[in-house]
């Protein structure tokens, strides 16, 4: 099945075209970080003017690319949500037009549903295996048994790792988005002997908390007493990172022992970190546990990730219907109830 695929679900523009769920014939990413920058996050309402701008002719350029014509399409997916409501619309009222003039099924897939199977657009992954969410909007863990069978193991009680990467990275002037930001510095690799407190790890349970961690870097800088020069600015944010990972990587091997699963996908904007992709993979050698991290370009947001699900979908016939909406909130666990 050739699939137009769309994500438009926070601050990029996104139009893919995957054949069979596998085969990435375009994938085009148009950023809006540089519109956000200015105000340190993303505005939604500057997010959703500018996708409405880009998506047609993003949509013809991906199209150009896959050497693939409008009439070639046998389906439309899109991010239905959760994401920011006036920017998922775009992409959702622009699927339901283009899957209608085209006269091809339109499926409506889970944001995070994209990003646990994007791997496999790259690599074989069998079920069951443990996924670790981390990306902007999410921290959370799930049992997933197959396309549609998610359980959830564990999530954060407040903020999203990706969400504390870009507030600490605020805290010490760096710009945004401070995920990557924080990543090249640490990758320094001097913390300075500082250590941030690494909550809810003695909790029994695989749920996170960031805020702490967070609070804990405000806590450090206001005991500089002055702003914090280059070196020491480098040596807080390794530190940082290192408490960050140290948190998602142990509770995701405790999930992952309890739930005796011995694959592990890490998916979204947080599974680019060095850190974590190191720390991951040392630890799984010692566990001899799999570990799985798709490519940064299908970790961050994109459209090719919804084709694996949007694909399984229609072709078992499970479609949306043309009064599809988007929805800001949306737990994944029911992602596959149509
Ligand atoms: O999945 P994503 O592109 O969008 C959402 O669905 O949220 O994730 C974006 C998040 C941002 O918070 C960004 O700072 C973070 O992923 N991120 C990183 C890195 N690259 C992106 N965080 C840590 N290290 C990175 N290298
Ligand atoms: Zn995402």
């Amino acid at each position: 099945m050739l699939l137009l695929a769309l994500e438009s679900s926070c601050d990029e523009t996104a139009a893919a075209v995957v054949r069979d769920g596998k085969e990435v014939l375009a994938n085009l990413i148009a950023s809006q970080v540089d519109l956000h920058a200015a105000y340190g996050g993303v505005v939604p309402e500057l997010a959703s003017r500018r996708h409405l701008e880009v998506i047609n002719p993003l949509v013809s350029e991906a199209l150009d690319k896959a050497g693939v014509k409008r009439e070639d399409l046998e389906g439309v997916v899109v991010t239905r949500g959760p994401g920011l409501v006036g920017a998922l619309l775009v992409g959702v009222s622009f699927a339901k037009a283009f899957a209608y003039a085209c006269q091809v099924p339109l499926v409506g897939v889970h944001h995070i549903e994209g990003h646990i199977l994007a791997i496999q657009l790259e690599q074989q992954v069998d079920y069951p295996f443990l996924a670790v969410a981390v990306s902007g909007g999410h921290t959370h863990l799930f049992r997933v048994d197959g396309i549609g069978r998610y359980r959830l193991l564990g999530r954060t009680v407040d903020d999203a790792a990706g969400e504390a990467f870009d507030k600490v990275a605020k805290m010490l002037q760096l710009g945004y988005p401070g995920g990557p930001i924080i990543d090249r510095l640490a990758a320094q690799g001097d913390d300075g002997g500082i250590v941030f407190p690494r909550p809810m790890l003695k909790k029994a349970n695989f749920d996170f908390s960031f805020s702490g961690m967070k609070t804990a870097v405000l806590n450090h800088l206001h005991s500089l007493g002055a702003a914090p020069d280059e070196a020491q600015t480098a040596q807080i944010a390794a530190a940082f990172q290192t408490a960050a990972v140290d948190v998602i990587t142990q509770k995701a091997l405790r999930a992952a022992e309890a739930e005796g699963l011995t694959r592990i996908v890490v998916a979204g904007g947080v599974a680019c970190n060095s850190g974590l992709r190191q720390k991951f993979a040392r630890l799984a050698e010692q566990k001899a546990l799999h570990i799985y991290f798709p490519s940064p370009i299908l970790c961050a947001d994109n459209a090719a990730m919804l084709a694996v699900a949007g694909d399984y979908y229609l072709t078992r016939g499970l479609s949306s219907g043309l009064d599809l909406n988007a929805v800001s909130s949306w737990p994944l666990e029911e992602a596959a109830n149509f």
